[in-house]
């Protein structure tokens, strides 16, 4: 998984071809319009409010692709928030030289407004003092998975093998620092059972609590706490590939052409965190999360344009976005009273609490 989509000439993301969006392979909440980036831009002006509004604060992504995101989060602060504007420097982690390339294109007229540098490696991050917030969308997903399979009474790790200039699976006995993965979060050893383990997402949310000092962290992809992953109803695990927006029947298939993904366990970030100071503010579907940020728009005067209210209906309803995505919220150094509005219960009307938005006629 890491040498299909990392490689760094042939890899399915390295090779900087345009992998996401309707033209690409598979849409993602950013792909769907710049809804969430308005959104996301309200919820960093508020936490900068929060904080006193700080005169520097640092802005962070990781998995930017081609800088879609930060772009529509950087229009609306540039329009909408003067005080974050001019507070703001954004930071990119991104290790691939032809997606900076991209970025760099994407951002280029906001680099005359806003200071934005880049890193290669989340190590060469380092806020300091400065307060940080920090966001990525669908990164974690894309972190490679290794495989265990329960087979005739034991664990098997699932290695990738090379016969006859063909890839296929191959089965061995479960390593020990595997058993104790199955171990960790009780995955059930019963006959044909499935589960990825994602080596890379505990370091990867620790040295993020090592880096930031103070600040928030909001970590948007589709997964569930390990007890809801690891469970029976699913059995077969959640690796898929994908290609031209659907799913391929084989994983191994054109290595470098197809999107490798498997669903993120919320667990695993929220206990790794814990260990680098990260308080878990909170874990909300998309559904809630937007609804409840976009409450004073929903229930304003204003009519909401029809192109705003369907591109928030692909964030927010449970047959798109709504129901599979989360956002995981962790924090340090916070004020104490701090509840960012994207987990607050929403108040639309005593009967109405936490629903979906209703139509506005
Ligand atoms: C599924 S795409 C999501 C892209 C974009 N955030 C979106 O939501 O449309 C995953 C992205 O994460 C990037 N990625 C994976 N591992 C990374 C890492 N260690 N550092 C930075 N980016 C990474 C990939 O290159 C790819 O651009």
């Amino acid at each position: 998984m890491q040498t299909a989509l990392y490689h760094p000439e042939h890899g399915y993301y390295s090779s900087g071809r345009g992998r996401t969006g309707t033209r690409g392979d598979f849409l993602t909440p950013v792909t769907t319009g710049p809804v969430l980036g308005q959104l996301l831009a309200s919820q960093a002006d508020e936490w900068h409010a929060a904080l006193g509004r700080p005169a520097s604060v640092c802005l962070g992504e990781q998995g930017a692709d081609r800088g879609w995101l930060a772009c529509d989060i950087l229009d609306s602060i540039s329009s909408q928030y003067p005080a974050l504007r001019s507070a703001l420097h954004l930071h990119i982690i991104e290790p691939s030289p032809r997606l900076v390339e991209q970025q760099e294109s994407t951002l280029a007229l906001h680099r005359k407004t806003f200071p934005i540098s880049w890193h290669r490696q989340s190590i060469t991050f380092s806020p300091g003092d400065v307060p940080c917030f920090f966001y990525s969308c669908e990164l974690v997903d894309s972190f490679p998975v290794r495989l265990a399979r329960h087979l005739q009474g034991e664990w098997h790790e699932l290695w990738v093998d090379v016969r006859e200039g063909k890839l296929h699976w191959s089965a061995q006995p479960a390593p020990a620092d595997l058993m104790d993965e199955v171990k960790r979060w009780d995955i059930p050893s019963v006959d044909g059972f499935t589960a990825e383990i994602r080596p890379d997402a505990g370091p990867w949310i620790r040295s993020l609590g090592q880096i930031i000092r103070r600040g928030i962290i909001l970590t948007l992809d589709y997964g569930m706490p390990a007890a809801e992953l690891y469970h029976l109803s699913r059995s077969a695990g959640t690796l898929v590939s994908l290609r031209s927006h659907q799913r391929t029947p084989d994983p191994l298939q054109d290595p470098g052409e197809q999107d490798l993904t498997s669903h993120v366990n919320y667990t695993d970030l929220i206990l790794e965190g814990k260990k680098e100071g990260l308080e878990t503010l909170g874990l909300a579907d998309f559904s809630s999360a937007w609804t409840r940020l976009a409450q004073p728009l929903l229930t304003g005067s204003d009519p909401l344009p029809q192109k705003w209210s369907r591109n928030f209906q692909h964030l927010t309803h449970p047959g798109f976005f709504g129901k599979t995505h989360q956002v995981l919220v962790q924090g340090k150094n916070l004020p104490r009273d701090f509840q960012p509005s994207l987990l607050k219960p929403v108040t639309f009307g005593s009967d109405l609490e936490d629903s979906v938005p209703l139509p506005r006629a």
